[in-house]
């Protein structure tokens, strides 16, 4: 019902209920349509107890949008953490690479990192014993470059097609729907003892590194044998490395079951705490480089992501500094809408043939599609590259970056480029 004193702000209607009122033009609630809400509080009725008219559209599109509120969670590493910074390059390493973001001393590359765990679901605890993702997208000016790691420098298996196996075997029994963000149960241990090329990465996953203190005391890796590849087209095999400034820490086990049980949010607040009082975390950016003479001579494939090259044998160079220096102002909108990528290379960083990572290429971008809810997830903010881009895919589910101009092909005689708007 309306209520009869509309001048004051919480008017008391007709069957008792309150209702608000707009005050003025600045902060008048709106509809998503920008029509003024003259009451948030109540539906439209009919008399004093309904029923509820379908006509409210105020009501409706309330309702309806926080129905649509969810979207699916991530499938592996669900559960996360981001925040803005920027990389700072050290030299110049156009002898091993022309990727534009390493070719000047204190170049500075934006950057989001998303920290993450791998089995729990979306709302589960921050420190179960557990391999940690640490995913790093550079802004660069030739494009956005996805370094897509964990914090253990091999991983269980070697071939992308026994992945769903082994995320299966990891994660919470299908019958039963427990236990989530545990690697030590039954149907885990079945899987790894059928499958000897997990049993190093399992060495590192039982090991005090998968209880880290904090995100700041983390080591990351990106796993692969990548290639630099420079101007003249040569190229050198790169492991990249991340070193924290703050060096490597782990909580202990009965530290570990403490935490989760008084603060689930551990890992998160101690980001978000740290960088809201100036205290950035940091990490530099290591190479190990080695040419095809090395790959053929060592004891191992280089494309074999089950196994290290020992930091003796090829030390880690250190190439930049990463720096942490903004918490995100909306979580859904940067760390849950965050879409990496390993296909996402820029020129001078090339794939190498390890199957496990061609098989990534696949895998994320698929996986993007479906999460997302369509191709144009580039055009969400957190996705988009911050340089110029130029090109001819279009329409589709929420398009926001559309084409301008006639010509939506190439070659054309009208305009060599497609702009987009
Ligand atoms: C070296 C091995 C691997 C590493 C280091 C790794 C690392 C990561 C990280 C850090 C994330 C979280 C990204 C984020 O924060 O949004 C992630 C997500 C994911 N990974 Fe991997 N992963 C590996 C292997 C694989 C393989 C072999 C596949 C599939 C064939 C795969 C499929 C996925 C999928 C589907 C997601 C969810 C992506 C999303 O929804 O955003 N990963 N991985």
């Amino acid at each position: 019902m309306p209520s009869k004193n509309q001048g004051c702000p919480f008017a008391v209607g007709n069957g008792g209920e309150l209702h608000q009122h707009a005050k003025g033009e600045e902060d008048t609630l709106t509809t998503q349509q920008g029509a003024p809400v003259a009451d948030d509080q109540n539906s439209l009725r009919v008399g004093a107890r309904g029923p509820t008219l379908l006509e409210d559209q105020v009501m409706r599109e309330k309702i309806f949008h926080f129905d649509h509120e969810r979207i699916p969670e991530r499938v592996v590493h669900a559960r996360g953490v981001g925040a803005h910074g920027y990389f700072e390059n050290y030299g110049n390493l156009a002898d091993l690479t022309r990727a534009g973001l390493f070719q000047r001393a204190g170049e500075k590359t934006p950057v989001f990192v998303r920290f993450s765990t791998v089995l729990g679901n979306k709302g589960s605890a921050d420190v179960p014993r557990d391999v940690r993702g640490f995913a790093v997208k550079f802004y660069t000016q030739q494009g956005n470059w996805d370094l897509v790691g964990n914090n253990i420098p091999v991983f269980f298996i070697q071939d992308a097609i026994k992945f769903p196996d082994l995320i299966h075997a990891a994660k919470q029994e299908p019958d039963r729907g427990f236990p989530q963000a545990q690697s030590a149960h039954d149907n885990f241990w079945d899987f790894v003892t059928l499958m000897p090329e997990s049993m190093h990465m399992l060495m590192w996953a039982m090991s005090d590194r998968t209880i880290p203190r904090s995100l700041r005391f983390m080591e990351g890796f990106g796993v692969h044998s990548f290639r630099f590849v420079n101007q003249a087209g040569e190229s050198t095999f790169v492991k990249f490395h991340w070193k924290p400034k703050l060096g490597l820490q782990s909580v202990v086990w009965n530290e570990a079951l403490k935490i989760n049980g008084a603060d689930p949010d551990f890992h998160r607040r101690d980001l978000w705490d740290a960088i809201q009082s100036g205290d950035f975390p940091e990490w530099e950016l290591g190479v190990q480089l080695f040419d095809e003479d090395f790959a053929d001579k060592f004891e191992f494939d280089v494309l074999d992501a089950t196994k290290i090259i020992p930091e003796e044998q090829v030390p880690v160079k250190p190439i930049g500094k990463l720096v942490l220096n903004r918490t995100v102002d909306n979580a859904f909108a940067d760390t849950e809408q965050v879409a990496f990528c390993t296909q996402n290379i820029v020129p001078g960083i090339d794939h190498s043939n390890d199957p496990l990572l061609q098989g990534r290429n696949f895998s994320y971008l698929d996986t993007q599609i479906k999460r997302l809810g369509g191709p144009n997830f580039t055009h969400i903010p957190i996705n988009a590259p911050k340089c110029p881009i130029r090109h001819f895919q279009q329409d589709g589910h929420m398009a926001m970056h559309n084409p301008v101009g006639r010509a939506n092909y190439e070659p054309n005689r009208t305009t060599w480029r497609c702009r987009i708007s």
